[in-house]
């Protein structure tokens, strides 16, 4: 396991002010941090067991997501639902969340179009991040995708060279590094999406069988 000195927004807040994930949620409902809060239908918190082991921590909702008012249900989350069945860790076993809790988007006729949330969004959002990983105190958390990465673990970090990678941050919960499900939807070439895939399936099961020393 690689040392990392220094932790992201998420982890070098001081905070849990509440203490469980439903009094959190609660207070997270009525979020004005930035901005984003104005053009999403509603918050999409994390969900998963109070006593989860594994957090998985995506980026954003999406469109459906944000409908939903759950994380990951659309088609990125059914792909992370495979994938993760196929590496056999059960997701009723995780907590699931995003490093942002609003949907961004920008407008195109009917179609609402992902927008990549910036610097600024990721750390006013890492406020509940830090607080959803201090209540429950898991064994791992895993970062899908340079998003969460940046949350997590600050700019100075790279997706890339730590893919695969379990982190430990001081004082905080190891970190395993891997890709976000939609980079591989995004793959037009087959046989590369397939070597992807095969790699992040073999990271998730990293995280399952992990274990703390
Ligand atoms: N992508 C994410 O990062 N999170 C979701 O909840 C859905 C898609």
């Amino acid at each position: 396991m690689n040392i990392v000195a220094s932790a992201g927004p998420a982890l070098a807040l001081d905070v849990a002010e509440a203490e469980s994930i439903a009094e959190l949620r609660h207070q997270a409902e009525g979020c004005t941090r930035c901005d984003l809060y104005r053009n999403a239908t509603q918050i999409v918190f994390g969900e998963g067991p109070g006593k989860a082991e594994i957090v998985l921590v995506g980026e954003q909702p999406g469109d459906q997501e944000d409908l939903a008012g759950r994380p990951f249900v659309g088609p990125a989350g059914r792909l992370l639902d495979r994938c993760l069945e196929e590496a056999g860790l059960d997701r009723r076993r995780c907590y699931v969340t995003n490093a942002v809790k609003h949907f961004k988007f920008t407008q195109r006729g009917k179609r609402r179009l992902h927008a990549k949330p910036n610097a600024g969004e990721i750390k006013r959002c890492a406020w509940w991040l830090g607080a959803e990983i201090n209540i429950l105190k898991p064994k791992l958390v895993v970062t899908l995708g340079a998003s969460a990465l940046y949350a997590l673990l600050g700019p100075k970090v790279k997706l890339t060279p730590e893919r695969g990678h379990i982190l430990q941050p001081a004082n905080h919960p190891p970190v395993l590094v891997t890709i976000h499900p939609s980079y591989l939807l995004r793959i037009r070439d087959e046989a590369e999406q397939q070597r992807l895939r095969q790699d992040f399936v073999s990271d998730l099961h990293k995280a399952a069988a992990f274990r703390p020393r």
